[in-house]
């Protein structure tokens, strides 16, 4: 498998056309499962920023709940807590859980950040989990985000490097699929690893990262995660990439049949954290 990682992709500003694993019942199920698997490394990433009760949090494209929940926490009734998604049904959702989980702090909008130049600086942190992976603007993004931050507050951001998502055994059907799908995705797959960088580049100071990863075995909705991105993505391997029908379907099956041998494990994609400060 070629293990180069590529450039960080920076062109075009995204829209929501971009989110291209799309706004299902099952992609909404799938985010919230997220959620509940990411609380515990997002709340510890909220540990080492001095978030103070009354701040102003963002939550950029926070889809279902994102981490609006511990932000509300962690600000109290006297701070607010904003979550923005391009994605009309992504802030539908999000409403509902604000209101399921009676989040009285937290106001969600369907908008995007404005470019920098329109930006007011009046969030104390802003912090984006898993929206960088899925644009083609990463840059963009993040100087906007640093933007509306006021100056000495933080900008979070948590993505995912698929550099260490393997199965092991290892098998050729993972490293075919994995290798076709990275072209496919709609980001870069890597950005994890770049957000230190990022965030330097960004005009963000007191850069510090740390990493989490996760471990599945069959019968662990994770441990097929790839076969379920195969299958969303199955339009698009077939035009962009030279997959043919026949070998798609004898690579899932194949895949399928490995994944589920009472041995065969999966090491997650590695989910980085960053976290900066605005000088
Ligand atoms: C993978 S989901 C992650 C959702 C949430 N952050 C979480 O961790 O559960 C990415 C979300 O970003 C939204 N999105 C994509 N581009 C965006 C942009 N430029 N501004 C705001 N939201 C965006 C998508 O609609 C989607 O809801």
């Amino acid at each position: 498998m070629n293990r180069t990682p590529a450039a960080v992709r920076d062109v075009d500003p995204p829209a929501a056309a971009d989110y291209l694993l799309g706004s299902s019942s099952a992609e909404r199920e799938r985010l919230l499962a997220q959620c509940a698997l990411l609380r515990p490394a997002s709340a510890a990433l909220l540990d080492t920023i001095p978030l103070l009760p009354g701040a102003d949090a963002l939550d950029l494209g926070c889809g279902p709940l994102g981490i609006l929940d511990l932000l509300g926490e962690r600000v109290g009734p006297t701070g607010s807590v904003t979550g923005l998604d391009t994605d009309h049904r992504m802030t539908g959702w999000a409403r509902e859980s604000v209101s399921q989980l009676g989040l009285g702090n937290v106001e969600i909008r369907h908008e995007a950040l404005p470019p920098v130049a329109e930006a007011h600086a009046r969030y104390d942190l802003a912090h984006c989990r898993l929206l960088l992976i899925n644009t083609t603007g990463p840059r963009g993004i993040l100087d906007s985000m640093a933007a509306v931050v006021r100056p000495g507050g933080w900008v979070a951001v948590q993505e995912f490097d698929w550099a260490t998502w393997q199965c092991d055994p290892p098998h050729p059907a993972w490293t075919r699929l994995k290798d076709l799908l990275a072209g496919v995705f709609g980001g870069d797959v890597h950005i994890g690893a770049r957000l230190p960088g990022l965030l330097r580049e960004a005009g963000l100071t007191d850069v510090q990262a740390t990493a989490h990863t996760y471990y599945w075995r069959p019968g662990d909705r994770y441990q097929t995660l790839l076969l379920s991105f195969a299958h969303l993505f199955r339009d698009r391997l077939l035009q962009h990439t030279p997959l043919t029908v026949g070998e798609f379907d004898s690579l899932t099956s194949t895949l399928h049949d490995h994944l589920d041998q009472r041995h065969t494990t999966v090491r997650e994609s590695l989910l980085v954290q960053a976290r900066a400060r605005k000088p």
